[in-house]
C-alpha cells in the first residue's frame, strides 16, 4: 500500500513535469470584429507533442489543420498591398523579408519578420470586415510566403491571449 501510494505520487510528479514541459504555440491573427479588421495574439489549444517517429524521437511537433492547397508567393521589395480582406481563412508563413500590417479602423499594427516566427493566421474575410487590412513590404529583399488556406476554412482551436500582435516574449527564441 505504501509502495503503491509513493508510486502514484511519482507518477503524479512525472505527469506534472510533463504538463509543464508542454509548450503552446502563439501566433498573430488578423480577424474581424464588429465589421472591422483587428489583430489578436492567439495561443493554440493543442500543445506540442514529443515525437516518437524514427529520426525525430524526442523532438517537438504540433499538428496543424490540413491545408486545402498551398501557394508559394514571391512579393517584390517595397510592394504595397493596398487595403484588402483575407480571401479565405488561411495560414500565411512569411519565410523571408518583412511585412507591415496596418488596420484602417483600429490603431494596432504588426511587423512580421520572415523566418521561424513568421506564421500568422488571416481570417478577416469580407463577410466579417468591411475594409480589411493594409499590407506593406518595406524590406529591400523579396518577401516570400507560403499561403495555406485550411480545408473548409477550419480555424485552429485557440484562446486569445490579448488584443494586438504577439510580442517577442510570446514567440520562440
Ligand atoms: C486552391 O487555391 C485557389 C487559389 O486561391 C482556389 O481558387 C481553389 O479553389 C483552391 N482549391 C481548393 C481545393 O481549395
Ligand atoms: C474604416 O477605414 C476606411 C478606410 O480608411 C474609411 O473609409 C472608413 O470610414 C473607416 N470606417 C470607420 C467606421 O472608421
Ligand atoms: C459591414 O459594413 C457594411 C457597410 O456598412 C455593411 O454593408 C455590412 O452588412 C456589414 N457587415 C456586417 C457583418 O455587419
Ligand atoms: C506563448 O505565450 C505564453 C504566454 O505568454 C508563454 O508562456 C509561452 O512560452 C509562449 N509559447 C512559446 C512557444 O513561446
Amino acid at each position: 500500500m505504501v509502495y503503491l501510494t509513493s508510486y502514484s505520487g511519482i507518477c503524479l510528479a512525472a505527469l506534472l513535469i510533463t504538463a509543464q514541459a508542454q509548450e503552446h504555440l502563439n501566433i498573430t491573427a488578423l480577424t474581424g470584429r464588429d465589421n472591422i479588421s483587428v489583430l489578436e495574439c492567439w495561443q493554440f489549444v493543442n500543445p506540442f507533442i514529443m515525437l516518437t517517429t524514427p529520426g525525430r524521437i524526442g523532438t517537438q511537433s504540433l499538428q496543424l489543420p490540413s491545408p486545402a492547397n498551398a501557394s508559394y508567393d514571391i512579393i517584390p521589395s517595397h510592394f504595397d498591398g493596398v487595403l484588402h480582406n483575407a480571401p479565405r481563412r488561411q495560414f500565411v508563413w512569411w519565410i523571408s523579408g518583412q511585412v507591415h500590417f496596418t488596420l484602417p479602423n483600429a490603431t494596432d499594427e504588426a511587423w512580421i519578420y520572415g523566418g521561424k516566427n513568421g506564421l500568422i493566421f488571416a481570417e478577416d474575410t469580407a463577410d466579417v470586415s468591411e475594409w480589411g487590412h493594409g499590407t506593406a513590404f518595406p524590406s529591400d529583399e523579396e518577401t516570400v510566403a507560403l499561403t495555406m488556406p485550411t480545408v473548409d476554412g477550419v480555424v485552429p482551436e485557440h484562446t486569445v491571449l490579448h488584443n494586438g500582435a504577439c510580442g517577442p516574449q510570446e514567440l520562440s527564441d
